[in-house]
């Protein structure tokens, strides 16, 4: 909730002037307070998620979370095994891997196309992390596609199943709602209020998921 409460007015005012950038660096400040007592996790694989890859690997052009995510992590001692990466906007695939270094090739999987909605098709991530990811195993996800058909599902899915959060480690979320101070993004806020994502946001906490509002 640390992140999501200091999303008030005035830090989507500093989202305004300054622009995506300087607001990424809320979620991350949320996460290594609440990280103190449990980093590094327990032995087990460590698994990355990013849904809304960007169309390139490095954060510089702000296109992509990845190499951000890694880097931070890596500061608090998880080195991810492996790298599921979604990005359903072109990827110019040799101008991408160029920017990908050698330590990370191996360990990532790119998939050029969008989630679906349908959270129990068998191609869904969400299937793949009940079949594939075991206790003991630490599973990061990032979920920022910004289509509510396909995340409010996604995060539904998750509220509904008990065992499905047993098995993620960490989820952040930028949930679009309706705001005054952010007039464009109202399209996409699509019925969301405020009060709906602090509501979803403090119930997956109680229920002991670690979640942290994204960027
Ligand atoms: C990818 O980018 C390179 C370098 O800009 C360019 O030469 C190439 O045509 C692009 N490939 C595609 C499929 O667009």
């Amino acid at each position: 909730m640390v992140a999501l409460a200091a999303l008030d007015g005035t830090a989507c005012l500093l989202m305004l002037s300054l622009g995506r950038h300087a607001v990424g660096m809320l979620a991350p400040l949320a996460v290594q307070m609440d990280a103190l007592t449990q980093y590094p996790p327990a032995a087990g694989r460590k698994l990355l998620m990013d849904f809304g890859a960007g169309q390139g690997y490095e954060g510089q052009e702000l296109r992509s979370s990845l190499s951000y995510l890694l880097a931070h992590y890596e500061q608090m001692g998880v080195h991810f095994d492996e790298v599921w990466a979604w990005e359903p906007r072109p990827v110019n695939q040799s101008t991408y891997w160029q920017g990908v270094p050698p330590d990370v090739k191996f360990r990532l999987h790119l998939y050029n196309t969008g989630l679906e909605g349908d959270t129990t098709s068998p191609a869904h991530p969400i299937q793949y992390i009940k079949q594939n990811v075991q206790a003991g195993d630490f599973l990061v996800i990032k979920l920022d596609v910004d289509t509510q058909s396909v995340e409010i599902p996604f995060m539904r899915a998750v509220q509904a199943d008990a065992d499905l959060r047993s098995r993620i480690g960490e989820i952040l979320f930028e949930m679009h709602y309706i705001h005054q101070d952010m007039p464009w993004f109202i399209g996409y806020g699509d019925g969301i209020s405020y009060n709906d994502a602090l509501n979803l946001f403090h119930s997956l906490r109680h229920e002991g998921l670690r979640i942290h509002y994204w960027p």
